[in-house]
């Protein structure tokens, strides 16, 4: 079957569905569940508790040790991913609103997590180029501000081993993907990228995320 989402109308992902596999596969201990719950004043636009396991899982398959992630809001993402890394690898997340990068680092904290992630303070643009010397990186997830995703995935790119992985947030750009704007070539731009110098899918997660192994 071509298209898998739905059959004589009926569509298969229900709320339901969702939260019965999120809670099988994708549960919460305290650390998780204190990251997910982003407290009042600041957006709750963390991935989902699939897409977190999912991350988790990608760095395992990888092996990742030096990760980089641009977007730390409160570190949910950042949490996932760090419990992949052995006890020498490290995790450099950039955030640019101090307030995110406050409470991210105290449920960094609480998650016994501290030595392995660093929250980096800054614009991606300008905290980026800082990394340089610590890749190779084994992967880098960009989920910060659309207008530079297609600079974050040429950082990412030429910043990662063979085989590293570059993954994308909000691929589907809430929609906006295909719409003549700035935003939209951006993206767009990041997605053609990825396609030319990685074996990549746009993976369907509410709003696409991008996966790309480099080659
Ligand atoms: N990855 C997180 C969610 C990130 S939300 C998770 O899943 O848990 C996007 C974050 O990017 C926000 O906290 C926002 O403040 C930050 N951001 C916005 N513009 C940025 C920029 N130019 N550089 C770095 N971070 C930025
Ligand atoms: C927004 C950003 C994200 O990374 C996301 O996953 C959802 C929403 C936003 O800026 O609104
Ligand atoms: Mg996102």
């Amino acid at each position: 079957m071509a298209d898998q989402d739905s059959r004589e109308g009926k569509r298969y992902q229900t709320p339901q569905i969702i939260k019965y596999v999120n809670d099988t596969h994708a549960g919460h201990d305290s650390a998780l569940a204190q990251a997910f719950a982003v407290p009042e004043g600041i957006p709750a636009i963390q991935v989902g508790p699939s897409e977190g396991k999912l991350l988790y899982l990608l760095m395992k398959l990888v092996g990742a040790k030096q990760v980089v992630e641009v977007g730390t809001l409160v570190g949910y993402s950042a949490i996932h991913m760090a419990r992949a890394l052995p006890k020498d690898g490290h995790l450099h997340s950039v955030e640019f609103d101090p307030k995110h990068a406050e409470v991210a680092r105290k449920n960094i904290e609480r998650a016994g997590l501290a030595d392995r992630i660093t929250v980096h303070v800054g614009a991606g643009v300008d905290v980026l180029p800082t990394l340089d010397g610590k890749g190779p990186f084994d992967a880098v997830f960009i989920d910060a501000d659309k207008i530079n995703y297609d600079k974050y995935g040429a950082w990412a790119t030429e910043h990662l081993r063979k085989g590293g992985l570059v993954l994308g947030d909000n691929a589907y750009l809430f929609g906006e993907l295909v719409d003549d704007s700035d935003r939209g070539r951006a993206m767009r731009a990041f997605h053609e990228h990825v396609a030319k110098t990685c074996d990549s899918v746009c993976i369907p997660t509410p709003d696409g995320l991008v996966v790309g192994i480099k080659r």
